[in-house]
This record gives C-alpha cells, sequence and structure tokens, in this order.
C-alpha cells in the first residue's frame, strides 16, 4: 500500500465549485494546488482553509484561456513540488475553471464563442497535456462537464456544446491514459448556486424556482453537494471508476 502523500492540482480553486472540491480533496488527505484567475484573495482563505485541516495547500495565478502560459505555469508547479517533495509530479487534475455565457444564437459573436472554445475546450485540452509527462501512474482526470451538456436550454448553445465536447473528450482520455491506469471522469453539476453567470441560479428567484421546479429532489445544488464527488474520484476507493459521465444535478430536468 503506497503511503505517499497524494497532490491535486484544480483549477478555479478560489470560489465555487473549484474551492469546494479543493477542500474536500483536502479531507480525504491529499495535498492540494489550487489556481485562479484574478480573486489572490479569495485563493488565499481557500489556502488557509486547507492548511488548517493540517494539509499543504499553495494557489497560483493561472489564465486557462491563454494556453501559452501553460509551460511556464507547469514548470513553476514542477519547480515548487521537487523542492517540496523531490518530484515534479502531481496525481489529479481537476479542470475546473470556467465562465457562463448565455447568449441567443443570432447574438453570439465570434469573440465570445472563441472565447467559450478557449476556455471550456482548448484550455483543458491543452493543459491536460502540458501535465501529461508530470502526472503519476494511476492517478486521475476530472473534467468538469454540465447539465447543459445533456438537455437543451435556450441561450446556453455554445457554452453546453462546449461541454458536450469535454465529456467526449474525457472518454478519449480515458482511452488514451487507460495503459498508464489515469482514471479520466467528467463531472456534471445541474445548475448550482455560485457566482456562476452573475449568480443567477443562486440570486435570480424565477431562475432558482425554475431549477427547483424540475429537479427531482427540488431544489438547486449547492457547491457541498459536488465538491465530495469531484474528492471521491481523487481516492483508491473510485480506482474502478473511467470513462464516465456522472451526472450530480439532484436529478434534473430527466
Ligand atoms: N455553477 C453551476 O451552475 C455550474 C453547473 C454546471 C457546471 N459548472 C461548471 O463548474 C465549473 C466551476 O463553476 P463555478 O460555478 O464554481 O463558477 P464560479 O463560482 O464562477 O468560479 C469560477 C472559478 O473559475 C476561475 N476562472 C474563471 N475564468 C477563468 C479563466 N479564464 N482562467 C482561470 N480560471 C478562471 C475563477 O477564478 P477567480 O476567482 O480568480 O475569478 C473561479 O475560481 C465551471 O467549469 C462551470 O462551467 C457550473
Amino acid at each position: 500500500m503506497e503511503t505517499r502523500t497524494k497532490i491535486a492540482l484544480v483549477t478555479g480553486g478560489s470560489r465555487g465549485l473549484g474551492k469546494n472540491s479543493a477542500i474536500k480533496i483536502a479531507q480525504k488527505g491529499l495535498d492540494v494546488i489550487i489556481t485562479y484567475k484574478s480573486n489572490k484573495e479569495e485563493a488565499d482563505k481557500v489556502v488557509e482553509e486547507i492548511k488548517a485541516l493540517g494539509r499543504k495547500a499553495i494557489a497560483y495565478q493561472l489564465d486557462t484561456k491563454d494556453v501559452k502560459s501553460f509551460d511556464a505555469f507547469v514548470k513553476t508547479v514542477g519547480d515548487h513540488l521537487e523542492e517540496n517533495t523531490g518530484s515534479r509530479n502531481i496525481d489529479f487534475l481537476v479542470n475546473n475553471a470556467g465562465t457562463a455565457l448565455y447568449m441567443p444564437i443570432p447574438d453570439v459573436t465570434e469573440e465570445q464563442l472563441d472565447d467559450m472554445v478557449d476556455i471550456h475546450f482548448k484550455g483543458v485540452f491543452f493543459l491536460t497535456q502540458k501535465f501529461l509527462p508530470f502526472m503519476n501512474d494511476n492517478g486521475g482526470i476530472i473534467n468538469l462537464s454540465s447539465g447543459l451538456a445533456r438537455f437543451a436550454m435556450p441561450g446556453s448553445s455554445v457554452y453546453g456544446s462546449m461541454k458536450a465536447a469535454i465529456d467526449q473528450l474525457s472518454k478519449y482520455m480515458a482511452k488514451e491514459l487507460g495503459p498508464r491506469k489515469i482514471k479520466v471522469n467528467a463531472v456534471a453539476p445541474g445548475a448550482i448556486e455560485t457566482d456562476f453567470g452573475g449568480g443567477r441560479t443562486r440570486d435570480d428567484k424565477n431562475a432558482n424556482a425554475m431549477v427547483s421546479n424540475n429537479t427531482a429532489l427540488g431544489r438547486a445544488g449547492l457547491p457541498d453537494d459536488i465538491g465530495g464527488v469531484v474528492a471521491f474520484l481523487c481516492t483508491e476507493d473510485a480506482r474502478w471508476i473511467t470513462a464516465q459521465r456522472i451526472e450530480v444535478s439532484g436529478g434534473m430536468f430527466f
């Protein structure tokens, strides 16, 4: 039985689902690296919360849209890990960072579409590619998908399509990384009360009621409903789960 402390890297760990996942992963006994885009203060609070659990944590700035910055980022993380653990490698990569776009098809601009492709697909693809040489075998990758990859809601054509691409990409990653025993799964939340999309599910009473009325368990999701599932996938108990899309939506629109 391996006793080495495993390391997970969670993108977008400063707020919402990434924050909750990072803390739940730490509760499972892993050390955690989080990234943030601009919210250093919130990221530092998450680091402190994780350290209070007795785990190691550090936060780095990363724009997952900026593929050209990834080599330098992977080097920074590797240098830090080598100094502190003797190895440059991580065990789990959680591709969580993301932003919303609610826009009817006639109004979507090329810039908005490019943004969604860059954040939700290209960034996930290349960040994973860059970390592959620095991931331990037997580890895992968790890509955040969405209920919107399965059902359609007006205004989410671009975002939902990117998340559908993530579902399929996760299967391809699972296929190609299987020989290294790296498990790859997509976790697909339903509508969750976070800052996402201007906090729409949390703050807009009508949006929240619509979600609740169309969810078997009768309410919108909370970050706490999601992080534990991501954390479970970073444990030995989940070692036989790969190539799956795991929807965590309380039964939304089925
Ligand atoms: N909330 C939902 O209803 C829902 C449902 C299904 C799927 N999801 C997916 O779950 C993931 C997390 O969503 P959330 O609800 O936790 O969102 P959130 O509360 O808005 O948090 C977004 C996180 O991503 C980071 N981020 C945003 N843009 C980034 C970029 N370009 N580069 C790097 N980091 C970036 C933010 O960093 P800063 O704090 O520095 O800004 C923050 O940590 C996303 O992939 C989202 O698509 C969310």
